[in-house]
């Protein structure tokens, strides 16, 4: 067990963090997506730091985290299309897989062994300025335990990783709230492997059809996996109202009864995702039987949230 330090951000917090990951240690921030757990891509030991705090299986790659484009064109190779994607949406929650290039300096265990490697440039403030001041690649999944449901708040990262990670930066709330969109630019055909907050039909415009990730095929990203994103209770998705013993999320006109919550009472997708993932902890109660949760449209930003909530109510391993 290490000490874990919750720092509201100043300077002094943010030159603590960058220099306890400079020196292989990890550091929880927040990004407008979730909050990540960071370490150190260049370092295999800081890496398999992060693997062993949140027991994730080793198989699944990590996503480097870079201040600016320029540092992320020195990790991948960067084909027009790519470029043209980076532009447009970064900084923002958008994740690209791309090749390697040649001398990258991420460590092969971030990746997995994969010739690809995916890169973000986060739009949080506090993100990118840690970013800056630590001055390396920095990988961070999701900051919540392997399989669970993913951190919006400082808090959420306290009550999974106690003792397993050095500081926390404290960001606040985080304001998309669902995993970045991660897109497959390493092959001729642009994939969707994660549904996030940049949606297909964003993409379209700049990149002709992309292919969405479809459940069947082989495991190319965690958010494949079946179970994920899971309360420790079972969620059961579509429903009009709860049956005995289950407590009610609701949407738009669907509401339940009292000590229900509601994503969002107008049925805004926007309020509905940053929502999300905090209503699951909390309807997560030991005195419930299982969570109900009402239909969400399936389009635009509804596509990401129904993606988690499918995975949050799959089967259990
Ligand atoms: O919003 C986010 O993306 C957050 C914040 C912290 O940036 N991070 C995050 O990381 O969700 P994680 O590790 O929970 O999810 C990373 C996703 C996984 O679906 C992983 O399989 C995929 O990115 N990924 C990473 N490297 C890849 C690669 N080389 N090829 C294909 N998928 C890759
Ligand atoms: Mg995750």
């Amino acid at each position: 067990m290490i000490e874990t330090r919750v720092l509201k951000p100043s300077d002094a917090a943010l030159y603590e963090a960058a220099a306890t990951l400079a020196a292989g240690d990890l550091v929880a921030f927040p990004t407008e997506t979730v909050y990540g757990l960071g370490g150190d891509a260049t370092s295999d030991t800081a890496v398999a730091r992060i693997f062993e705090a949140k027991a994730r299986p080793s198989f699944n790659p990590l996503i480097s985290h870079v201040p600016d484009l320029e540092a992320a064109f020195a990790l991948g190779a960067f084909d027009a299309r790519a470029h043209t994607v980076a532009e447009a949406f970064w900084p923002g929650p958008m994740t690209l897989v791309v090749q390697r290039r040649d001398k990258c300096p991420i460590s092969l265990l971030a990746s997995a062994g994969l010739d690809t490697i995916a890169i973000r440039v986060p739009a949080h403030p506090l993100a990118a300025e840690l970013l800056r001041a630590v001055g390396r690649p920095i990988a961070a999944p999701s900051a919540n335990p392997s399989g669970r449901v993913s951190p919006t708040t400082a808090l959420h990262v306290l009550a999974g990783l106690a003792g397993k990670v050095s500081i926390i930066l404290d960001g606040g709330p985080c304001s998309v709230g669902l995993e970045s969109t991660v897109l497959d630019l390493s092959g001729p055909i642009p994939s969707i492997l994660r549904p996030g907050a940049i949606t297909a039909e964003m993409l379209a415009p700049l990149l002709g059809d992309v292919k969405a990730a479809g459940s069947g095929t082989k495991i190319t990203a965690p958010g494949m996996l079946e179970s994920h994103y899971a309360p420790a209770l079972p969620v059961r998705l579509n429903a009009t109202a709860p049956e005995d013993g289950e407590v009610f999320l609701g949407f738009g006109g669907v509401t339940g009864p009292t000590g229900s919550e509601t994503l969002s009472a107008s049925g805004d997708l926007t309020e509905a995702a940053a929502r999300l993932f905090a209503l699951l902890r909390v309807l997560d109660r030991p005195d419930a039987t299982g969570i109900a949760v009402a239909p969400i449209p399936e389009s635009g930003l509804g596509i990401a949230i129904n993606d988690r909530l499918r995975r949050a109510a799959a089967p259990r391993a």
